[in-house]
């Protein structure tokens, strides 16, 4: 049987080069002719933390448009925004209906927000946050996904995920697959402009679709020690170093590093991290602009890839309305 591979994005903010380097490129190099891949923009996951509506709506267009511009294609996948599979939700309520409250007690991110908010945790966290791993059991479930690729953060929703499905399989039939996850453990940490994790909410990042200039100013930013050209300078523990060797083969990082311990100067070092993170992001950048000047390009593949994708969804769903005594009567 073809592996089905599921990746969700949830739709906040503009992408940077630290979801590229760790979500974007590994997942794009994952999906191939002989597994199927459903890449979704996961817009009501947003909305949890996000009721600024336009910031929903850029930030769909913004990751629809680095998605495909680093070379997601829409022919091969199945690429959808969630909110355009209402079955999707349909499923969200049935699994909240069989889903223990017990188990969400225990979600990681419940139990951070509950830490923060000690002062009147009820208040401060919406239903939606608390069944949060519920609507991600039923992004992965409506599509017997078999396999999730997740970060540390996310392992424990996929085993909620499974539990679930195992409950449901229990309580019914046995109609829902129980998806393995593929565990990144390669995923690195991506350091900013400060050294510290590149996150947008250390204003820090790296933009990944903007023009040459901007990335080179951007580059030219990234804080390092005083050492003066001429003296030999480590290449552990250096965010320029660091960097450079997402974007260089072998070879050049042990070349960089000789350069390194030959004493080269700050702002050569920096040059050379530009052209090669420049090198890789031309050909992005490029098709982005593209892509961009097209108002209607996003909207028909995103209509495209729901209609293809609803059909998966309907069938599933009125197998699980059945099962559950729910028949549709037309
Ligand atoms: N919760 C995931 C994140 O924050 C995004 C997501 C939503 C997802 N639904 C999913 C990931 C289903 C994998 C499968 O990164």
């Amino acid at each position: 049987m073809k592996k089905r591979i599921l990746t969700g994005i949830t739709t906040t903010g503009t992408p940077h080069i630290g979801n590229y380097i760790g979500a974007i490129r590994p997942a794009l190099k994952m999906a191939n002719s002989e597994d199927q891949s459903f890449f979704f923009l996961a817009d009501y996951h947003a909305v949890i933390k996000n009721q600024d509506s336009d910031k929903i709506e850029k930030s769909v267009e913004d990751i629809a448009l680095a998605w495909l511009s680093c070379g997601l294609d829409p022919k091969e996948t199945f690429f959808y925004r969630q909110s355009d599979v209402p079955e999707i939700l349909e499923l969200t309520w049935i699994l909240n209906c069989i889903t223990a409250k017990g188990l969400m007690n225990r979600a990681h991110a419940y139990k951070a927000a509950m830490a923060l908010n000690k002062e009147d945790a009820d208040k401060g966290i919406s239903m939606g946050l608390f069944s949060y791993p519920v609507l991600m059991a039923a992004d992965i479930l409506m599509f017997d996904s078999t396999h999730v690729p997740v970060g540390s953060d996310q392992i424990q929703h996929l085993e909620m995920t499974r539990d679930i499905a195992a409950r449901f399989n229990h309580l019914y039939k046995p109609l829902l697959t129980l998806p393995e996850p593929i565990i990144q453990d390669d995923e690195k940490v991506v350091l900013g402009l400060d050294g510290r994790k590149m996150s947008k909410s250390y204003g820090n990042v790296i933009p990944l679709l903007e023009d040459e200039k901007v990335l080179r100013k951007s580059v030219m930013k990234i804080v390092t020690n005083s050492l003066e050209p001429g003296v030999p300078k480590n290449s552990d523990d250096c965010t320029v170093f660091d960097l450079y060797k997402n974007f260089a083969d072998d070879n050049s990082v042990s070349e960089f590093k000789k350069q390194y311990e030959n004493g080269i100067s700050w702002g050569e070092a920096k040059e050379i991290l530009f052209d090669a993170i420049n090198a890789e992001l031309k050909p992005i950048r490029s098709r982005y602009e593209d892509l961009i000047k097209d108002k209607n390009y996003i909207n028909d593949v995103l209509s495209d890839g729901s209609k293809k994708t609803r059909l998966l969804a309907q069938e599933k769903i009125s197998e699980i309305r059945e099962v559950i005594g729910i028949k549709r009567i037309s």
